[in-house]
């Protein structure tokens, strides 16, 4: 069926060299990728979200920072094959039209916007949130209606009003919500309209985007000075609150046991989030079939050793319980007196912060244009600059909506968000490999999954896992309260049997397994959204992509 029409590896790679991208500049080495990926994955996930997971699951969340980059490591390899053998821009979409055909590249594509745009949206809230909290440490006072959005501020006035009505103390509420409620009380008024804008987040993405527009060169140095910042503040978190670790604060290791643990799954996640956008500057690499995997798997084992170090010395520094604050890596040396280091910290973060932006406002044009080039989006997203040779059209449009949605609308949600989506790619592209594999594609690659065989290894894991399940007390009453895991055991059975009767490669189908069962943690309510998200995307190629693909015509 044409819905399911292939690309060939051969005409990718043509299309690329006659398209007008073939007017990138490839200027991109191993280091340069190796800083792009910190850039990316170090950002608002470990300067912020990471006080809500550890509050929840104690210091064991530092193992579930372990679990969740063995999920990666397999999803980084599965990514490093592909992007050895078809080094384009487009990422996992390209990947996706390579192993499954076109409407799973189209949906994977639309799954990227959640990825790239709309974490870019969760970064530049948390950018505004430091930067005005590294403003106040210098006197200045940033107003907060100008700094946060309509929504957050009028249900924190309702409820502060709430309160007073029922006569118990305002001083009963968190002190963010007192400040929310009076930024909403001062707003200045234009008619009947209260003017309340996340200001600072629409600059920083407007900023970005320029320099993202300006070109990939000025891009890459940026990128790689903000990043030795970034890790230099993150060295001096550990180094210095090492001295400060009382071990007595690991104990209990797991205070609200598994769930508390797992309850962190979309923050640890999203702290990951960014090792694959390497991949979409592919075409302007010097050398992507070599470099691009190793620096993939170089960023993430760098990442991963530090986010564990962290979280033990975090959780080691003050007791779990005070770490739900926004800024937990400042919050922890003030609370031991060591307030220059925090306003290091403090300031750092924003820094940190802003080339995670970077970054992603990088990538989402890129596959965007790959998207356009083969006829699934309109033409003008593939148009490069003539002067700054970036793809300049697609970039204007990510900058505006990135930065339109952050200065209005309270996007915490969009962290669960982005990670169903991120998670739903990358098992995708795991589940690309097995096909590359049994199509005998896998010969192209230059950088090939360790094969172990899994003929027999998935099935008897699968049998070993539900044994103890099945043997553990309270196996049914999980299995009720979390339906979701009715997917995951039904894929590793199809796994199991599929596997024993092709052979297949084991590292992937760890992938697989562990970003799903990672994926079904994040609830319900989230497969929803991202349900609706696929149903408008799928509506979209049907009115569009479908007749308008280069493939459609042959
Ligand atoms: N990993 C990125 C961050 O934490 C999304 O900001």
């Amino acid at each position: 069926m044409s819905i399911f029409r292939k690309k060939t590896v051969t005409q990718i790679l043509s299309d690329a060299a006659e398209g007008e991208s073939s007017k990138l500049v490839k200027t991109l080495g191993v280091r340069d990728l190796t800083s792009f990926g910190i850039a990316a994955i170090i950002g608002a996930g470990i300067f912020s979200t990471i006080g809500l997971a550890s509050y929840n699951g104690g210091p064991a969340v530092s193992l579930l920072f372990v679990f969740t980059a063995i999920a990666c490591v397999f999803t980084a390899l599965s990514y490093a094959q592909f992007a050895s053998t078809v080094p384009v821009s487009g990422s996992a979409y390209t990947y996706a039209y390579v192993a499954f055909g076109e409407i799973f590249a189209w949906v994977i594509g639309w799954a990227l916007i959640l990825e790239y745009a709309v974490s870019n949206m969760v970064v530049a809230i948390s950018w505004s949130e430091y930067f005005t909290s590294m403003l106040s440490g210098f006197g200045i006072t940033f107003p907060k209606y100008f700094a946060t959005d309509y929504g957050s501020a009028a249900s924190a006035f309702e409820l502060v009003q709430q309160t007073q009505q029922s006569g118990a103390a305002l001083s009963t509420l968190p002190e963010n919500t007192r400040i929310l409620a009076d930024a909403y009380a001062n707003a200045p008024m234009l008619g009947s309209l209260k003017l309340i804008a996340n200001l600072p987040a629409g600059a920083v993405t407007v900023l970005i985007t320029a320099l993202v527009y300006i070109g990939i060169k000025e891009s890459r140095t940026a990128s790689n000075i903000l990043v030795i910042l970034k890790l230099a503040v993150i060295g001096l978190v550990i180094a210095v609150g090492a001295f400060y670790v009382k071990p007595a604060n690991w104990s209990p290791f797991a205070p609200n046991g598994v769930a508390g643990v797992l309850s962190g799954v979309a923050s640890v996640f999203f702290a990951f989030i960014g090792f694959d956008s390497i991949s979409t500057t592919a075409e302007e690499c010097k050398n992507p079939q070599r470099d691009l995997p190793r620096a993939m798997l170089y960023c993430l084992a760098i990442c991963t050793t530090l986010y564990v170090m962290i979280t033990l010395v975090l959780t080691g520094m003050v007791p779990y319980s005070e770490l739900n604050v926004s800024d937990p890596l400042a919050y922890v040396f003030q609370k031991v007196n060591l307030n220059f280091v925090a306003g290091v910290i403090s300031v750092s973060a924003v820094v940190a912060i802003t080339s995670a932006l970077l970054v992603y406002q990088l990538g989402q044009p890129r596959i965007w244009m790959t998207m356009s080039r083969d006829g699934l989006l309109w033409k003008r997203f593939s148009t490069i600059h003539p002067t700054f040779k970036t793809p300049s059209f697609a970039t204007i449009i990510t900058g505006i909506i990135v930065a339109v949605p952050s200065m209005f609308m309270d996007l915490k949600f969009f962290v669960d968000l982005t990670s169903v989506g991120t998670f739903f790619a990358f098992i995708l592209v795991c589940a690309g490999i097995l096909f590359l594999d049994a199509k005998g594609l896998s010969a192209q690659s230059k950088f090939k999954v360790p094969y172990v065989n899994g003929k027999y290894i998935i099935g008897l894991a699968l049998l070993v896992a539900l044994g103890y399940g099945i043997t553990s007390t309270d196996f049914l009453a999980t299995m009720e309260s979390k339906p979701l895991l009715f997917v995951f055991w039904g894929v590793w059975i199809v796994l199991a049997v599929q596997g024993f009767r092709h052979n297949f490669s084991l590292l992937p189908v760890i992938g697989i397994l562990t970003n799903l069962y990672l994926m079904t943690e994040l609830g319900a309510s989230n497969w929803q959204i991202f349900g609706i998200w696929l149903i408008i995307g799928l509506a979209i190629y049907f009115s569009y992509g479908f007749r308008r693909s280069k493939l459609a015509d042959q």
